[in-house]
């Protein structure tokens, strides 16, 4: 469903601040290649069409939702897909690489250790020798042309309301997507944008700095990234985080996940409280999806996310 639909979020501590939030429900644009994933796919499946390739190759851990896009749009689009997957195979699978399995991905499991190998010359020549010519998504999926598709996050903003937002924010993994809605965000200039990273450090700044680089994009908008909202790191949580989550779903009857968009609701409130944003301003959050992600966690984890 493009453009996602924008949903206001109701609370008294909004009302209170003084602060309007919007969700942007990248979430519903498609079932299984959902949120940034299909939008980070979207200019690279046409390229991939375009070069005449058949397979998509990729890169992810064993609950990547890039790695379930992927086999959702190769199964939707008619592509071979080959998924390079970090760690041993496991007598049953996860529920994220069942999914991908079913779908007619190819899961290749790599050591930790080769893994770490993956951009290098000598294991896509490696991959090209056992596997023939593919298109190679890298991890997350985050490209040129990925932050090209992110970047029509802003111009369906743009379009859908009336006012320019005083905030755009979205959480972080690669970068990708932020650096798509930096690109973008030239059609909003008053607009500050915010990631929240879900990773631990204070390295995502300088990667979507790179990006931008890469991309050639030259910024005019103001853009930060928070870095105090990953709960131990990527894919670390703790209960403060799975109560907010349960609690925002009790309430708005809309789903978080706890790795990436679960994180960035919680800054977002969180920062609220601390008056972060100005007075009468309005904040729109993507709700970058992930939602198949929760499977998987709750089989880990029993079943904390209700
Ligand atoms: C649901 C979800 N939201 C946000 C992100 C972060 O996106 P990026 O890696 O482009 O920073 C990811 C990871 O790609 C994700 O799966």
């Amino acid at each position: 469903m493009q453009p996602s639909p924008i949903q206001e979020i109701h609370s008294e501590l909004l009302k209170v601040k003084k602060v309007k939030l919007l969700l942007k429900r990248d979430d519903l644009i498609h079932p299984s290649v959902s949120g940034n994933k299909w939008r980070k796919l979207k200019y690279n499946l046409a390229a991939a069409k375009e070069l005449n390739h058949t397979t998509l190759l990729t890169f992810g851990g064993a609950f990547s939702n890039h790695i379930h896009a992927v086999a959702a749009a190769g199964k939707a689009f008619d592509f071979r897909t080959i998924g390079i997957i970090r760690g041993e195979r496991l007598d049953s699978l996860n529920a994220t690489l069942q999914y991908a399995e079913d779908q007619g991905m190819q899961l290749h499991f790599v050591t930790r250790s080769a893994y770490r190998q993956k951009n290098t010359t000598s294991f896509h020549i490696a991959l090209q020798e056992q596997f023939g010519r593919f298109y190679s998504l890298p991890e997350g999926g985050t490209n040129t042309l990925a932050l090209k598709g992110c970047a029509e996050i802003i111009t369906e903003i743009k379009d859908q309301l009336s006012d320019a937002p005083t905030y755009i924010a979205s959480c972080c993994g690669t970068g990708g997507t932020i650096a798509g809605i930096i690109q973008g965000s030239t059609a909003l200039e008053q607009t500050e944008i915010l990631g929240v990273s879900a990773l631990k450090g204070s390295f995502l700044k300088g990667e979507v700095e790179n990006l931008l680089a890469t991309a050639n994009v030259s910024v005019s908008t103001k853009w930060s990234i928070s870095n105090d909202y990953h709960f131990g790191g990527y894919a670390k949580f703790k209960p403060p985080l799975i109560e907010f989550i349960n609690d925002f779903r009790k309430t708005h009857q809309i789903s978080l996940d706890p790795i990436y968009t679960g994180k960035l609701l919680y800054g977002i409130f969180d920062l609220i409280k601390k008056d972060y944003f100005k007075e009468d301003s309005t904040i729109v959050a993507i709700h970058t999806g992930g939602l198949q992600g929760i499977e998987g966690f709750n089989q880990r984890y029993g079943g904390l996310i209700l």
